[in-house]
């Protein structure tokens, strides 16, 4: 599946999730200091930036990450919705000594700790950017959502998910992790931790059946070798029979940090 299609789940996911994401972004704008400077680490197609250029008028925004097209696919959202003055993107690997980033009064980093090579270099570094008293917000997650009513094809759709975390395994994602005691680890105290579980039913919001089906197809494509011809099939009928199935649900969950930095 064409890279931009990676762009286009990440926005789907802040799009059906919304109220996820809003309860996240009141809780940890809640917290930030006045007019900080908050530092998106593996910032995507932008999701946390926006909602926290959004969340806190007076912030300024570095948006990081490695990949260019993301940074282009953040650079077009945040004009359109005219935060371009406030947000600026660094094109930087996280996994190599870091370029001048701070200080910071606020670091965001969703779903992207999990990719480091070394999590405990970088939650070192994400310490090293904040000021005192300044906050690491981490956002993570142990699975990937959960489309399909039960039944044979959600039967299907758990063992493409047991498959695909075997994979991310043995890529050396860092999926297990105790965020917690690695936060408290790297010098954060206090540390708050919680969890939200996402359990939306029929009918879903309009970008719902859109987001089961490029998952879906996304899951496919990525298991093409792994998974058994049956299966493989029943998952490429299901792709083609949405978006417009009514029966959708989505279940999955987020662990968040709000990690202090002393
Ligand atoms: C799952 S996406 C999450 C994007 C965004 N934070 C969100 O929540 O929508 C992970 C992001 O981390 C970036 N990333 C992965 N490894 C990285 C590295 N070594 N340095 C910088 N960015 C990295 C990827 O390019 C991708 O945009």
């Amino acid at each position: 599946m064409a890279h931009s299609h990676f762009a286009e789940l990440l926005d789907l996911d802040a799009e059906v999730l919304s109220d996820y994401h809003r309860t996240v972004f009141d809780w940890v704008g809640g917290v930030a200091a006045d007019r900080p400077h908050v530092v998106d680490l593996g910032a995507g197609t932008g999701v946390g930036s926006l909602a926290l250029a959004r969340a806190l008028p007076g912030a300024t925004i570095t948006a990081v990450d490695v990949d260019d097209e993301m940074l282009d696919h953040l650079r077009r959202k945040a004009s359109a919705a005219g935060l371009a003055d406030r947000i600026r993107t660094v094109r930087a690997d996280l996994d190599q000594p870091w370029p001048d980033l701070g200080p910071a009064d606020l670091v965001w980093a969703s779903a992207s700790m999990h990719h480091m090579a070394d999590p405990a270099a970088a939650l070192t570094g994400a310490f090293g950017l904040l000021r005192p008293g300044g906050l690491f917000a981490v956002s993570e997650l142990t699975a990937f959502p959960l489309f399909l009513p039960d039944g044979p094809e959600a039967d299907v759709e758990r063992r493409a998910h047991q498959v695909m975390a075997a994979m991310r395994d043995e890529a050396g994602l860092h999926m297990h992790e105790d965020w917690a005691a690695r936060l408290k680890a790297a010098g954060f105290d206090p540390v708050e931790e919680r969890r939200f579980d996402i359990a939306l039913e029929p009918p879903l919001p309009p970008a719902g059946g859109r987001y089961a089906q490029v998952s879906l197809e996304r899951m496919r494509q990525g298991l093409a070798e792994r998974l058994s011809p049956a299966d493989l099939t029943t998952l490429e009928q299901v792709a083609a029979s949405l978006p417009d199935r009514d029966d959708l649900v989505v279940r999955t969950h987020r662990m968040v940090f709000l990690a202090h930095r002393p």
